[in-house]
């Protein structure tokens, strides 16, 4: 079998097809939206602006925003009967477990007939996901059932009410605006790539991200946010982490939050998160879980020349906000949705389905041999 590094593994730098939507590590600042930049997007835009520009192509006007972010307001509510799917849904279960179901179980009620409602079905899903979320995880953490509806006019905001069940400061509707923003695109990561081969295939909209949510869920992915969280929450100090990080290192334990695909040398994305949580940290008045990241991020550049990744900084952040760790991916799910959706439509544009070849390592030519043969063959 061949070195995973040389033989082709992980179809590393290798183009699977052409995107309108996204580069990464090509331009600006390494990332990229539809040509804008990730740092020009973050400091400028709101999330719902991002949504559109990737749905559509172009940032929307004042009229087509105020337009857009009224239409997602009416999509956000529940059926009944996905809010009694999500009560028999018992604590224990892993919140992207959540997801996937809330996401495949809206598809059998609203099931997208024909591709002339993929847009419809996008904003749909991108509306609903953090009730979906929030629902099953107030009902049973808390046993309330909350009311889906919030009067908070931006995702961000909507989200961090229907999690708290009350206004969030103007501060943090803006940290989740910005982290909503960077979260999502990224070009052809695992769980877009997943959706785009689901969509080769002509399939429906809800299976395209319900296999994405699925690909999303792994710590070497998405999951990376919560891993990250539950180790630096282990650490006392930042010496502490630094001595632990050192002995993980030595047992040549993956580092969750730390290095990337394609990017060489920085995470464009970190920088942003980054400062929000140093920001955070100062207006908490506790700053050790931020000292302690940056202990870690030091660390691992002095040992293994490794960087932050978006999800190294969003651990502590999302902390500082007061949000539960096993959210945190999920909330990844209720962004990169937009550019999943975008990447299904690009898809279906100029669709062929995708089926690579494989590099056969498997046994030489054989014939079947009897039954009786094979147990003789085993007794000698
Ligand atoms: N901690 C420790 N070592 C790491 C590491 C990490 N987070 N990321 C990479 N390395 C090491 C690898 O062990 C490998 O070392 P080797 O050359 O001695 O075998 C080397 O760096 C190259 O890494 P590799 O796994 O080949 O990179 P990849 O491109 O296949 O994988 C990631 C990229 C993102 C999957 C990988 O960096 C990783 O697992 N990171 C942690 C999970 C994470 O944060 N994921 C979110 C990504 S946004």
């Amino acid at each position: 079998m061949s070195d995973k590094k040389t033989g082709g593994a992980g179809l590393r730098g290798q183009s699977a097809g052409e995107t309108k939507l996204c580069t990464v590590g090509q331009t600006g600042s390494g990332l990229t939206y539809c040509g804008y930049d990730v740092a020009d997007l973050a400091e400028n835009v709101t999330f719902e602006e991002v949504a559109y520009l990737l749905f559509n192509g172009d940032l929307p006007t004042q009229q087509q925003l105020d337009s857009y972010k009224k239409e997602l307001v009416t999509m956000r509510d529940l059926p009944q009967s996905l809010k009694e799917v999500l009560k028999l849904i018992p604590a224990t279960s892993h919140p992207m477990d959540v997801m996937r179901t809330g996401c495949s179980f809206l598809g059998n009620l609203e099931s997208e007939s024909d591709f002339s409602q993929q847009m419809r079905v996008s904003n749909r899903l991108l509306a609903a996901f953090p009730a979906i979320m929030c629902y099953w995880y107030r009902y049973s953490h808390h046993g309330i059932e909350i009311d889906c509806q919030t009067d908070q006019p931006s995702l961000g905001g909507h989200l961090l009410k229907l999690l708290n069940g009350k206004t969030a400061s103007p501060q943090h509707q803006r940290v989740m605006d910005v982290s909503l923003i960077l979260y999502a695109e990224h070009e052809f990561n695992a769980s877009t790539f997943a959706a785009r081969v689901c969509a080769s295939t002509l399939s429906d909209m809800f299976s395209c991200i319900t296999g994405a949510i699925g690909t999303l869920r792994g710590p070497l992915h998405g999951g990376a946010n919560e891993a990250a969280m539950e180790m630096i929450e282990k650490f006392t100090s930042p010496e502490d982490a630094k001595a632990k990080m050192l002995l993980m290192l030595e047992r040549k334990e993956k580092i969750m939050g730390f290095g990337h695909a394609i990017y060489k040398t920085e995470d464009p994305r970190n920088v942003i998160i980054k400062g929000w949580s140093e920001k955070l940290a100062k207006e908490n008045g506790d700053t050790a879980l931020y000292d302690i990241s940056v202990a870690c991020e030091e660390l691992m550049s002095i040992q293994k020349q490794l960087f932050c990744n978006a999800d190294f900084f969003h651990a502590s952040t999302y902390n500082y906000m007061g949000i539960p760790t096993k959210l945190f991916t999920p909330i990844f799910v209720c962004s990169r949705l937009t550019g999943w959706a975008a990447h299904v439509m690009e898809q279906r544009a100029n669709n062929r389905i995708i089926r690579p070849s494989a590099d056969y390592t498997g046994s030489g030519p054989r014939k079947v041999i009897s039954i009786s043969e094979r147990d003789e063959s085993l007794a000698m």
